[in-house]
């Protein structure tokens, strides 16, 4: 290994790095047997800087790795850049946040539309075979920029989500309806500029995260993310209708944190329970000292005592929680999180199946591979909670390339029901999503 190489940050190095041909692939090799109810693509998402650097792992820009499945085959795999304003000219001045465009956190698809998100960016749309469509602003009515972590609710088909930044308002909450129509927008006062990455839903409200990581002008100097951990901010969780309005809100004192992800969140009786991955403390840049690793944990909020009790579920470290899309926002029994065991070198050598009903959990122990996110993919015939699939992009260090991985999420164990090869690398990447064909 160079002297150069060993400088190099870790989003920079192995397989965080960059890829940059855009390739798309077909006569894909498998292992196993793809199962022949899941047609439809898995798309994810990941930063991926053009110029081969970038400052932190998050400021890349955004290319989307997807494969189709059908009738038992994987039709293709294609990689493409996000066509934003910043990939196609990257020297240009910007003028401000909403102008930046990296497209490389999440990628969703609502009432037709599938876009492409970072969360200090409007969204972008793609097409099923990852062209870019453009700029995707619900008819001029999104005048924020858009949380990477909306959600669909199951029951109403609604598109739920937020948008927050640097400088006032630091808030604002947007809801579209089945059709794709942005029909609210609020604005939410927080306590300060908090870096709120996700949120939670439940049937009837929306539970918002005002947590000490806030944004800091001294770092910002410094370069990099302007982000830090505050001793002093507080945290507290928001409760508010989902049609409701600043007024409606709710907050509830927490022990101090920093979450990036929950699991999912539902009520039960005056109570609400959040599943969460959660870090007692975030370390986000060397200013903020020591942190801890993320691990999942437990809130429930009991509305009628105005209370909110906590519990450690787990102490491995894991992330990249997910539970079926069909039960956002309703009760889960079975959550999936990607193990993250003690070093990068671990990162993504299992991926957790919790039993929140029995309190037990099964690994899948992936041996020299690693995954990312553990998405769901439901079995279109299935009747119970965990009919479907786990799907995830793994590396493969032995072939210094990756494959897909589908493992069945009822008969969970280490042997995925189906490998496919791909011929090239998949760096380590954010989220992303199975959209099944209607
Ligand atoms: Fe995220």
């Amino acid at each position: 290994m160079s002297t150069a190489e060993v400088a190099k940050p870790f989003h920079l190095t192995g397989n965080f790095a960059p890829v940059f041909e855009e390739n798309t692939c077909t006569d894909l090799k498998v292992t196993g047997s793809i199962p022949s109810a899941l047609r439809g693509r898995f798309f994810r998402n990941g930063s991926n800087p053009q110029s081969g650097y970038s400052d932190h792992w998050f400021l890349g820009n955004g290319m989307i790795h997807g494969i189709e499945l059908a009738d038992g085959k994987a039709n293709w795999y294609r990689n493409r850049y996000v066509q934003t304003p910043l990939y196609q000219n990257p020297d240009e001045e910007r003028s401000g946040r909403l102008d930046w465009s990296l497209a490389n956190t999440h990628v969703i698809s609502h009432a037709g539309h599938i876009l492409a998100l970072e969360e200090g960016s409007l969204p972008f749309e793609v097409s099923r075979d990852l062209e870019t469509v453009g700029r995707y602003d619900f008819d001029g009515k999104l005048q924020s920029n858009m949380t990477a972590h909306p959600r669909v609710c199951p029951k109403t088909g609604e598109l739920l989500f937020f948008g927050y930044g640097a400088v006032p308002p630091y808030l604002t909450y947007h809801r579209v309806s089945a059709d794709g129509q942005l029909v609210q927008s609020e604005e939410i006062t927080v306590k300060g500029p908090t870096m709120m990455h996700d949120w939670n839903i439940t049937e009837n409200y929306v539970i918002w995260m005002d947590l000490p990581m806030v944004f800091d002008l001294e770092v910002a100097m410094k370069g990099g993310i302007p982000i830090r951990w505050s001793d002093d901010y507080g945290a507290r969780l928001g409760v508010m209708p989902r049609n409701g309005t600043d007024k409606d809100v709710t907050w509830y004192e927490i022990e101090d944190c920093y979450v990036f992800h929950p699991m999912n969140a539902y009520e039960d009786g005056n109570k609400i329970v959040i599943d969460t991955s959660r870090f007692k403390k975030l370390a986000f840049s060397p200013a903020d000292g020591k942190g801890t690793p993320a691990v999942l944990h437990r809130w429930v909020i009991d509305t009628e005592k105005g209370t909110v009790s906590e519990q450690p579920i787990d102490d491995r470290p894991a992330d990249f929680p997910r539970v079926p899309d069909a039960l956002i926002g309703q009760k889960h029994r079975y959550g999936y999180m990607a193990g993250f065991g003690n070093s990068n070198a671990e990162m993504g050598k299992w991926i957790y199946k919790y039993d929140l009903q029995t309190g037990s959990e099964t690994t899948a122990d992936l041996g020299d591979l690693r995954a990312g996110e553990p998405v769901f993919a439901a079995d279109p015939n299935g009747t119970s909670e965990d009919d479907g699939w786990i799907m995830s992009f793994v590396f493969d260090p032995e072939r210094d390339a990756s494959d897909l991985i589908i493992l069945d999420a009822s008969n969970f164990s280490n042997e995925p029901v189906a490998r496919v090869h791909l011929p090239v690398r998949v760096p380590y990447g954010f989220h992303g999503s199975w959209i099944p064909d209607e």
